[in-house]
């Protein structure tokens, strides 16, 4: 069983993951700014713009699964929020890097959260794979730079794993909490045209595709992280509505009420396309909640008992 150490591992994804990796005996570490103990697992402090990081984390590391970034949902997309999102990103992982270079001691994989992101802010017919290039907007840039610089850790000869994922769905937290909500009030509605597709992913099969990306060393560069089954944004609310025995009355929101509200950062609600789970299944990786209205009741069983 491996040690794997955890940035960013105090998050969303992060807190199923840790405890998933250590259920299936795996010695879990966090590398997180706060280096605040921790009950369950050992935390290992880093202070990004001092270039601190203890040099535990590293060399007791068999894999290192990097998850840190600041959240590109928690603010209005300022400029300044916007470097924020990306120095985030860039740096921690600049710092990983040239502490691993120093260190007699090298992983044996760099396993990377990415975004679907990747793919850019459009909502058209084509299916994203991982050879189609990144965008060219914001959060095409920053996936892009944020996996450049994932990259290098390959001239360290260590295998590198970017996992592209797409909205996360948990049974706490995250998206699905923030969109259930008005839903569960009878207030649930399509956003925008409704027709944008959302790419999403059940937390158990995100944490079992870390897993593999753990075990199974023919992996290698990025895989979409998302469920086969595709849906938009109106079918999503819809799921929801049906999975909570609720009613969509109300008729869509108008993307200016969204763009007002949210500014830029709208275009993550208002635009998304289609992205292949293929390559994951090519290599194997079998989808345990491959059907949205499946996810949905597993997540939700605590609300429906209600
Ligand atoms: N959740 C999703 O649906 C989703 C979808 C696609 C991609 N992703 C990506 O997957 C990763 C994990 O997602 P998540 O939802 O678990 O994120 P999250 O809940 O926002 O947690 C990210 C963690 O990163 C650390 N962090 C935050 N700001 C940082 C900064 N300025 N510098 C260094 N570390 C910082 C924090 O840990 P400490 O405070 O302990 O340092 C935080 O707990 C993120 O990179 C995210 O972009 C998530």
């Amino acid at each position: 069983m491996a040690t794997i150490l955890i940035t960013g591992g105090t998050g969303l994804i992060g807190n199923y993951l840790s405890r998933f990796l250590k259920e299936k005996g795996h010695t879990v570490a966090l590398l997180s700014r706060s280096g605040k103990h921790s009950e369950e697992f050992p935390v290992y402090f880093w202070d990004i713009d001092k270039q601190i990081i203890d040099p535990k984390a590293i060399t007791s590391a068999d894999y290192i699964i990097h998850l840190a970034g600041e959240n590109i949902g928690a603010k209005r997309w300022t400029e300044e929020r916007k470097k924020e999102i990306i120095s985030s990103r860039i740096l921690p992982t600049q710092l990983l890097f040239d502490a691993i270079s120093k260190s007699s001691h090298k992983p044996a994989a760099f396993i990377s959260a990415s975004a679907i992101g990747y793919y850019g802010a459009v909502t058209s017919s084509h299916i994203f794979t991982e050879t189609d290039p990144a965008a060219n907007d914001f959060l095409g840039h920053t996936c892009r730079q944020w996996e450049s610089e994932v990259d290098r850790f390959q001239e360290l000869a260590i295998r590198v794993v970017k996992i592209r994922t797409g909205i996360a769905l948990t049974s706490a937290g995250g998206a699905l909490e923030k969109i259930k909500k008005p839903v569960a009030l009878g207030l649930g509605a399509p956003l925008g045209s409704g027709n944008q597709y959302m790419p999403w992913i059940h937390i158990d099969d995100l944490c079992h595709i870390y897993l593999k990306a753990i075990e199974d060393a023919t992996m290698q560069g990025a895989y979409n992280a998302v469920a086969p089954e595709h849906a938009t944004n109106r079918e999503l609310m819809e799921a929801i509505a049906r999975v909570l025995h609720k009613k969509i009355r109300l008729p869509k929101i108008p993307s200016t009420v969204l763009k007002l509200a949210l500014g830029p950062m709208s275009e993550m609600l208002l635009t998304g396309s289609r992205v292949s789970s293929e390559k994951l299944i090519e290599s194997g990786f079998q989808f345990r909640f491959a059907n949205l209205q499946g996810s949905l009741t597993d997540l939700l069983k605590k609300e429906i008992r209600l």
